[in-house]
């Protein structure tokens, strides 16, 4: 039970404040700029709540389709207390992704930047972002998920998934993999004791994104600051431990070595506060999203069995090829044609990031409208991949779109799960391997039923409703040998 003061007493603490925010947003200065149609609402809670019954509904999509057909793809609304411009439209989103850091720039909530910490990629800007951005990447790239990545990925997930029995809880279990898999990413450090308790501490940071960024009115932000702590001090150790084997000439290849050897910012290397905010924050970016597109994977895949059958065939003529126990190779991934339309297929539908926040850093002129200095633009990626006009059945799972077309500049123009310019998510190449190789091990072992009815839901985050419970089964594998 949460013992904090109640949302209502914080509102009304607040209200004075954003009242005078919504007047000032009306103020002159934006009368004479051409601001993309919309509405307002009300001043302070303006259409927040609205957004927020649609997104706790089973069909959130009518919120953006009423606007676009009112306004048009590029509107204006009034949410989370600032007046925002929604963007609908694919090119208004490369626009605004492509111009981070020139005409706009990231804005994550209080909650959030709090804390991952000041010194995470995510909150970055200018040249250091773009350095330590291309340093991310490269330690998720082909190159690298080809000699080291993709056998420390089929070893963890078979360690998992050998102890499923009975009911398995699939978000749970999806969580775990990635977890352990990216600590091993990092640090080098193989799934023990210690990585399942920083597992447990980042699940209550998590949760913090999610409330009023104060300590004083949400007990689930002051646990979640407590457990930003204990991370922090113990990722602290790792990082000492790690820093003293370097000198003694030590050198692993992961992510952690390359920043102990980066030049830094001021060119005397980083400090442990700043590698373990940036530590920190790789390890929230890459737990959920892929966990959870793990899940909806299986969750489209079971409600589409024909394309759970052609999926199981793919996998099994792979293993067929292999002994039970062998490792998957980089050529067994590159021959998983109809996986990677599955994995695309799940990333379009499921949308679980809907979209980025962005700030513009002077009035921006866009599709003939003003969008003013200071205030707040949405990027929906998720409307973009639900819109009829750019996917044939946009809202059902189709991973045969993908068949024919993989390549075409046309469509990959229209999908973007994980972003696009300067900030386009470093993990994107790690997280297809995660999801191809998680895929191979599930449909090759088990065959199963789930365990209840399970609903999406899309409010704060899109997943599933209970984590996805079901019933597993061994499969007999001397049968697909
Ligand atoms: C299915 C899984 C994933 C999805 C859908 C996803 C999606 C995204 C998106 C849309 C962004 C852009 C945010 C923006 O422009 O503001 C992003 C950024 C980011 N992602 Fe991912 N991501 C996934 C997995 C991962 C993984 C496995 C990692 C771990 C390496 C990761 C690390 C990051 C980081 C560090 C950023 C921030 C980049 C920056 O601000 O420069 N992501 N992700």
């Amino acid at each position: 039970m949460d013992h904090s003061i109640p949302l209502s007493l914080y509102l009304l603490f607040s209200l004075p404040l954003s009242l005078l925010l919504f007047l000032l947003v009306r103020s002159s200065r934006h009368r004479g700029l051409r601001l993309p149609p919309g509405s307002l609402s009300f001043p302070l809670v303006g259409e927040t709540l609205q957004l927020i019954s649609a997104y706790k509904s089973q069909n959130p999509e009518p919120f953006i389709d009423n606007r676009v057909a009112r306004f048009g793809q590029v509107f204006t609304t009034h949410v989370f207390g600032e007046p925002t411009v929604f963007s609908a439209d694919a090119d208004t989103n490369r626009f605004i992704l492509q111009n981070e850091g020139k005409l706009f720039e990231s804005s994550y909530p209080s909650s959030i930047s709090n804390l991952v910490g000041r010194h995470s990629l995510l909150l970055m800007k200018g040249s250091l972002h773009r350095r330590m951005h291309s340093l991310t990447t490269s330690f998720a790239n082909f190159a690298i998920i080809k000699d080291h990545l993709l056998g420390d990925l089929d070893r963890l997930v078979r360690l998992n998934l050998d102890g499923w029995t009975g009911r398995v809880l699939l978000m749970d279990e999806a969580k775990k993999i990635t977890f352990e898999f990216t600590v091993k990413q990092l640090m080098s450090l193989d799934p023990c004791e210690w990585t399942e308790n920083l597992r447990k501490e980042y699940i209550l940071l998590i949760e913090g994104f999610f409330t009023i960024p104060s300590p004083l009115f949400s007990n689930t932000y002051r646990r979640a600051i407590h457990a930003r702590r204990k991370v922090a001090e113990a990722l602290k150790l790792v990082v000492r431990d790690r820093r003293r084997e370097s000198e003694r000439g030590e050198r692993k290849k992961d992510m952690l070595e390359a920043l102990l050897e980066d030049e830094g910012r001021g060119g005397d290397g980083f400090s442990d506060e700043e590698i373990v905010d940036f530590l920190l924050a790789l390890l929230v970016a890459g737990y959920e999203t892929t966990s959870t597109t793990m899940t909806l994977a299986v969750k489209f895949l079971t409600e589409t069995p024909l394309a759970l059958a052609q999926l199981k065939e793919e996998h099994d003529a792979i293993r067929a090829k292999k002994g039970e126990s062998e490792t998957l190779q980089w050529n067994d991934y590159k021959s998983m044609p109809f996986t990677q339309s599955v994995v695309n297929e799940t990333l379009r539908l499921g949308s679980i990031i809907s979209g980025v926040f962005r700030r513009a850093i002077m009035d921006v002129d866009v599709k003939g409208y003003t969008i003013p200095k200071g205030w707040k633009v949405f990027a929906s990626l998720r409307a973009v991949h639900l819109d009829h006009d750019n996917f044939k059945d946009a809202r059902s799972f189709d991973p045969w779109r993908w068949q024919n077309n993989s390549g075409s500049t046309d469509l990959l123009n229209l999908f973007t799960p994980f972003g696009g310019g300067p900030r386009r998510c470093p993990g994107a190449e790690l997280a297809r391997a995660e999801l191809s190789v998680f895929l191979h091990h599930l449909v090759t072992r088990f065959s199963w039923v789930p365990a209840e009815e399970d609903k999406l839901v899309f409010f704060p985050t899109t997943r599933t409703q209970k984590g996805y419970p079901i019933i597993v089964q061994r499969r007999d594998m001397s049968r697909t040998l």
